[in-house]
């Protein structure tokens, strides 16, 4: 009798503790240390990608010089523009599979002398060559971004690669710098970032690890660091939890390369659904997915670390973002889709996860630019839409460069079904000025969530901030109303004795200041 006393006090207090750890989180509390940052936010995990694919690159950057739509050398000036606001740190260029595809020589010279080819990957059209490595170096200069150029190892040789190589950077008399003068650029460019090929387990040359690994090891040996250039070597990663691959190309390859790429969409490949017309069933589904990248981030690491415990070499996340049917009456090779609030949250989310781990995340690049996948700018003609994603670029923008400040995130769940994920997402950091901010999303479409922030190792005696929502899910920008969904000023922040209160309304993005 008194061992059954004993034994339901014991449970009822292991019972007290379960519920009150479960009131504790329905409150949502989380701590800050702004004393405590030692790694920084690189710029560069806020890059992007432009392949030649739909619209992107035609229509989307390059209009041609003749065209009525305002342009420098060919280049949209709105587009340009609207890039630099959101301070695009490199742009990855010219694949994706196009990459593979690619013979840069096609792509130098006067146009009317360029050769067409088939764009094989993507809708079967002619490509005439009109884009190629001037106008993407000019482009870069023009959006103060550095290039990410992936080289063709699908289908290209050594020596037209490292021929590329020293077309673009070789400073001295050479055959291929003589070229480039020929072609009206006297001066070689400055690149760093250089992919060798684009998915080598799929469309880059279907590759089993240990054969890429072995073609890598050859590629590289060739590509030449000419007068002050360096090259900043990516090898191609895993698709999703191939961690398999990630082991073997860190085996293999580590001490000759200077990133590891990793490709996650947020994709049910067998039903992608519609980007505008959803239920809150799938708002779930897909926010669901994009938590999954946390997973892949952490998993990918660890293999890393096992060869490579200095984390010298980065992990690239050069492709991520949502993938859905396209457009109805879109060429299903175009890959065009709207954006809506849902994919705000999305990237909202991954951006986050980004910088928690920027320890070894150093670069990643959203799929795609303009026109394509999860665009932050849509084109038609002369018009431009800035979508929900292009705002959260530019409300996380505080975060490059930006010292991470450590968070221990204690969230709600939003539940749906019989399923549940983390109600909150939340990232902070502190600028060279001493601004910190924070920002956070809230994932739940119904419920406004509340959360307490200790901050510690700093007294801020102001909070501002800025807000992305709006009253529907699936809320989107369009050519006939373009400003229906845009980041707002933000009331809902109050100092509070050791640190600050935030009500989120749901489906909501919001950046914090605190000075
Ligand atoms: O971004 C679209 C395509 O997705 C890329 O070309 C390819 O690398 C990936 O499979």
């Amino acid at each position: 009798m008194k061992r059954a006393l004993v034994a339901a006090v014991v449970l009822s207090y292991l019972f007290s503790l379960v519920a009150g750890s479960a009131q504790e989180t329905e409150r949502n509390t989380a701590i800050i240390s702004a004393d405590q940052g030692k790694l920084t936010i690189s710029k560069h995990i806020y890059g992007h990608f432009a392949e030649h694919l739909g619209h992107c690159i035609y229509g989307g950057i390059w209009v041609g010089e003749n065209s009525p739509i305002p342009n420098v050398r060919g280049i949209r000036k709105d587009v340009v523009a609207a890039l630099r606001q959101i301070q695009i740190p490199n742009l990855r260029w010219p694949g994706g599979c196009f990459a593979d595809t690619y013979h840069w020589m096609d792509g130098i010279g006067p146009h009317d002398k360029r050769p067409s080819i088939v764009n094989t990957n993507w809708g079967g059209v002619t490509e005439d060559n009109r884009f190629g490595t001037h106008e993407f170096m000019d482009l870069c200069e023009q959006i103060e971004a550095e290039p990410y150029i992936t080289g063709n190892v699908g289908s290209g040789t050594v020596r037209e690669m490292e021929q590329w190589v020293e077309y673009l950077t070789h400073d001295g008399k050479s055959p291929m710098a003589d070229l480039r003068r020929a072609n009206g650029r006297e001066k070689p460019w400055r690149i760093s970032y250089w992919g060798l090929g684009n998915e080598a387990w799929g469309c880059g040359g279907r590759m089993r690890s240990e054969y890429y690994a072995d073609v890598l090891r050859r590629f590289q040996t060739y590509l030449y660091n000419f007068g002050g250039n360096r090259l900043f070597k990516i090898a191609c990663g895993a698709s999703d939890d191939n961690y398999a691959w990630t082991e073997v190309l860190m085996r293999e390859t580590a001490p000759m390369i200077h990133g590891l790429s990793l490709h996650y969409y947020t994709v049910d490949w067998a039903n992608k659904g519609s980007a505008t017309n959803f239920t809150e069933k799938e708002w779930f589904k897909v926010l669901k997915k994009t938590l999954f990248m946390n997973e892949l981030v952490e998993r990918h690491s660890t293999v890393m670390d096992k060869y490579d415990p200095k984390k010298r070499v980065s992990l690239i996340v050069d492709e991520w973002g949502t993938w859905y049917d396209v457009e109805p009456g879109t060429n299903p090779g175009f890959l065009f889709q709207q954006n809506t609030l849902r994919d705000a949250l999305v990237a909202g989310i991954n951006l986050n996860i980004f910088n928690n781990h920027c320890e070894r995340v150093r670069m990643t690049n959203i799929a795609q630019t303009i026109n394509v996948l999860q665009a932050v700018i849509l084109t038609k003609d002369d018009q431009m839409v800035l979508t929900p994603t292009y705002h959260v670029y530019e409300m996380y923008k505080v975060h490059q460069d930006a010292l991470l400040l450590p968070v221990d995130l204690k969230s709600a769940e939003y539940s749906f079904e019989k399923d549940r994920i983390p109600a909150l997402s939340l990232s902070a950091s502190k600028d060279k000025a001493g601004k910190i901010h924070v920002t956070l999303c809230n994932l739940d479409p119904q419920r406004a969530n509340t959360v307490m922030i200790d901050l510690r190792g700093a007294k801020p005696s102001r909070v501002s901030g800025r807000i992305l929502t709006a009253g529907a899910m699936n809320a989107h920008n369009t050519f006939e109303k373009p400003d229906l969904v845009k980041p707002a000023d933000f009331s809902g922040a109050q100092l509070s004795g050791s640190g600050f209160e935030v009500r989120l309304p749901a489906k909501s993005i919001v950046t914090l200041e605190l000075e």
